[in-house]
């Protein structure tokens, strides 16, 4: 399902079951370390198995993939990549960083986001374009999928930049007909650029992204993908107001 919504640069792998934590590499294991939560391992083991599969499709060796800053995972160099995982799925997604500069992936159960989240997750302006999104296509939980969109934006985001992205930073629009939705980053987030930070000469990070999205009965996907090059800053006439 995730390979539908990816380009073809991007190579993912999905799993509806869980794996053996014995498929876990050393490091992974100690990583994860004494988690109790019998289903926080559970996700871990099986979004790492679905991390090598991926990795294996664009020539990568097993390796392990461990939790770095805030949580972001540690790929190997000259390699970007997203994982997710939601009751009864994980998946992961990567890519040379030679064809892409980052993704993020992000699953969520189809449901509607409970009341209070949906307030504090979205933008006046999108709980405008909500309403006309829910009388056209029903079917579709959009609350749910627009904090899909912004989680998937945030994994893309977080490696590039290093800082945190409040969900008021950015504005999301869909495009129900195309599956595609565009995701506006306020100027007040700050994008470090990325050089400053990794030394690489980096240009900043984009504040215009560009994704896709899919939805089954159960399950809502969402996948956004940096291409390579520089980065759309912004649209000058633009601005994102707060919430008020
Ligand atoms: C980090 C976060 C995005 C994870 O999303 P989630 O829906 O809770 O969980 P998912 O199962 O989809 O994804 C978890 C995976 O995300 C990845 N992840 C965690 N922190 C990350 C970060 N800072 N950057 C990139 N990826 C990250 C990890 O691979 C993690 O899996 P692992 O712990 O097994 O390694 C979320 O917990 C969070 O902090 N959200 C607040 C920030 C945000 O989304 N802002 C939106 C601004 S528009």
């Amino acid at each position: 399902m995730l390979e539908l919504i990816l380009p073809a640069a991007v190579a993912c792998a999905e799993s509806f079951a869980d794996v053996s934590e014995s498929t876990l590499l050393p490091e992974e294991l100690e990583a994860l370390g004494g988690a109790r939560h019998e289903g926080r391992r559970r996700e871990f083991t099986t979004v790492r198995h679905c991390a090598r599969r991926a990795l294996a499709e664009i020539g990568v060796p097993p390796v392990a993939v461990l939790p770095g800053e805030r949580g972001a995972p540690v790929w190997p160099r000259g390699v970007v990549g997203s994982m997710t995982h939601s009751a009864g799925y994980r998946a992961a997604a990567v890519a040379r960083s030679t064809d892409v500069r980052a993704v993020g992936i992000d699953a969520e159960p189809h449901e509607p986001l409970p009341p209070r989240v949906r307030g504090a997750v979205t933008l006046p302006e999108e709980r405008e374009r909500l309403a006309d999104l829910g009388a056209g296509c029903p079917q579709v939980h959009w609350d749910r999928l627009l904090f899909c969109a912004k989680e998937a934006v945030y994994k893309a985001w977080f490696p590039m930049t290093g800082r945190r992205l409040g969900f008021a930073d950015a504005s999301v629009a869909f495009d129900p007909a195309a599956g595609t939705f565009r995701a506006e980053i306020a100027e007040r987030a700050g994008t470090a650029p990325a050089g400053e930070r990794t030394g690489s000469g980096e240009p900043p990070a984009p504040l215009l992204y560009e994704g896709r999205w899919a939805a089954t009965p159960g399950l809502l996907l969402a996948a956004v993908v940096v291409p390579p090059g520089p980065a759309v800053r912004n649209r000058p006439d633009r601005a994102i107001r707060p919430p008020s």
